[in-house]
């Protein structure tokens, strides 16, 4: 059955030449919602998650953190490698990797890799995350294999900004339970049909139901920024928001996003504080 959800209020940010942002889903080109299927992930799809990350987000994104310089010649190298390092992810039962697929076909057309409320703040991503999970002793990697799922990443770029993040998201929430959302995706052919809007609801079902709702927490891309604000995301700081339920965004956040550019941090799509 055809999704009958009107087009969403624009929301319109004032981005840096070169930058597009997300569009409104126009009734026409929603997925109806019986043509996707949300559920969640296992390791078996880890390959699958590494092949649509390094297809939906952008080359200044990977180019920063995976620098062509450093890279193998061979693309499926590069997806092994990620693929590896997301299966360690799965062992962690409070990190739900939740995917939209098609029903027919089963193909993986976006991801949300949601963090529940309890996990410490320390992002899944980042090398260190293996020790400080204890995920390398219960997978018994080698040092050796365990470097190699590490090759072509810049560490600085990739750990460095990650922790950033994670100390910033201490600062804004201190001990406050939280839901985290890292990474979100749609593969680009399926984008603006209304799959990231079911992979958001996935967290926010749940996030909502309790008494008081419980926060949801992001760091965003510039172009991705009217998708969350649109789903009741506040900026709090330049790159990172907070919901806490639905709500409309005001004129004044709409003001408080625009991206500035520096040269100082690749996030996304641009180079952004
Ligand atoms: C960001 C991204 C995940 C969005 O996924 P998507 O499947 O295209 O999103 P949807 O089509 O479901 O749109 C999401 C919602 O935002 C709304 N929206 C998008 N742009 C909007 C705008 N400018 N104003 C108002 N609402 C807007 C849509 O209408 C939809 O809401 P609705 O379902 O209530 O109508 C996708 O563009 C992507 O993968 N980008 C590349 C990777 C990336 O940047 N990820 C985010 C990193 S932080």
């Amino acid at each position: 059955m055809a999704d009958a959800k009107e087009t969403a209020e624009y929301i319109k940010l004032d981005l840096p030449v070169g930058l597009q942002q997300t569009e409104p889903v126009p009734a026409e080109k929603r997925l109806p919602a019986d043509d996707i299927t949300i559920s969640l992930c296992d390791s078996n799809d880890a390959s699958d998650i590494a092949a649509g990350l390094y297809e939906a987000f952008p080359a200044a994104f990977w180019d920063h953190k995976e620098p062509i310089a450093l890279r193998p010649p061979e693309q499926a190298t590069r997806q092994t490698r990620l693929a590896n390092r997301l299966r360690a992810v799965f062992l962690n039962p409070k990190i739900n990797w939740v995917k939209a697929t098609l029903t027919t076909t089963g193909q993986i057309i976006g991801v949300a890799g949601w963090v529940a409320p309890g996990n410490p703040i320390h992002n899944h991503f980042r090398k260190s995350a293996v020790d400080f999970y204890g995920w390398r002793e219960k997978l018994g990697w080698s040092d050796e294999e365990f470097e190699e799922m590490w090759k072509g990443v810049d560490l600085e770029a990739w750990d460095g900004t990650f922790s950033k993040d994670d100390e910033t998201r201490k600062e804004v929430l201190g001990e406050e339970e939280h839901w985290y959302l890292a990474p979100l995706y749609t593969l680009p052919g399926f984008q603006g049909r209304g799959v990231g809007t079911r992979l958001l609801d996935w967290a926010f079902k749940q996030a909502d139901a309790t008494s008081p709702v419980t926060p949801c927490y992001l760091e965003s891309a510039p172009t991705a920024r009217a998708v969350y604000m649109h789903a009741g995301f506040v900026p709090v700081g330049n790159i990172n928001f907070v919901r806490r339920g639905p709500r409309k965004v005001t004129e004044e956040e709409m003001q408080k996003v625009h991206a500035k550019v520096v040269d100082s941090e690749v996030r996304g799509v641009g180079k952004v504080v």
